[in-house]
């Protein structure tokens, strides 16, 4: 059985006080709660003081990015040992934003999946097709690309531990989220292609998460899925009530 995932993308919002006000809150919030993994993923320069506010609990630090190399000199890069050293547990590799306004291509997203792993970094992996593409009816073409490049040479045993993000582009903080049928029909698909690159069993234990406009009251519905195993959630991240009632989903 997969253990339900929420993870809190806050992009580039929160100053470091905020920060520790919201993770002091949402700790208080979650108290006792042991049914869904809680992630959350500030920006870098609040890493170290949410890390130490986080220690010893149940919430797990992200990273919103890493550099695939170790050291070096890579000017404004933030390395795998680094996001170690400083206590996340997961990193978000190759969001949309960072694939439109940052030029980040599958080939990155690859050596940055490995790098991650390579040092016990779960990668939390995000794909998903623009408006356009799934207007042209490319939605499978283009997330199995992604997945398929995405993934490429990486070993079936550090596999286990990495989770997709199915993100299409259209639905990130528009307001307008995948039907869970249309969640669904993707994910089983990319559940489907693990299956294929790596195996059944293990595709049956990595985690797929759905992001897109996911809010308290869409959340369940979602869940209801049988390949939707917990969300990556951006705006309704940022405010503990809504982050809160969203982790407490129940799995339908
Ligand atoms: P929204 O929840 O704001 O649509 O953002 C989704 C997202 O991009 C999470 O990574």
């Amino acid at each position: 059985m997969r253990k339900p995932i929420i993870a809190g993308n806050w992009k580039m919002h929160k100053t470091v006080g905020e920060a520790i006000d919201f993770v002091t809150s949402l700790q208080k919030e979650l108290e006792g709660w042991e049914r869904t993994e809680v992630v959350v993923a500030p920006s870098f320069t609040a890493l170290a003081s949410v890390a130490e506010r986080l220690r010893g609990g149940r919430i797990a630090l992200a990273a919103q990015d890493v550099c695939w190399e170790e050291e070096g000199a890579y000017t404004g890069e933030v390395s795998p040992l680094m996001l170690r050293d400083v206590g996340c547990q997961y990193v978000i590799i190759g969001h949309s934003e960072r694939r439109a306004y940052f030029g980040e291509s599958d080939e990155t997203v690859n050596k940055k999946v490995k790098a991650a792993l390579s040092h016990d970094l779960n990668p939390i992996i995000c794909v998903g097709e623009s408006l356009e593409e799934r207007e042209h009816g490319d939605t499978f073409r283009v997330v199995e690309g992604q997945v398929k490049e995405d993934l490429r040479g990486v070993d079936a045993e550090a596999a286990r531990n990495m989770v997709i993000a199915y993100e299409p582009v259209w639905a990130i903080g528009t307001g307008k989220t995948a039907s869970p049928g249309q969640a669904q029909e993707v994910q089983s698909f990319i559940r489907g292609l693990l299956s294929d690159m790596f195996s059944p069993a293990l595709a049956e234990v990595i985690r797929i998460q759905y992001g897109g406009s996911v809010k308290p009251d869409n959340i369940d519905e979602l869940m209801a899925q049988p390949d939707i195993d917990g969300a990556l959630v951006g705006g309704a991240s940022l405010e503990v009530g809504s982050f809160a009632r969203i982790v407490r989903v129940e799995r339908g």
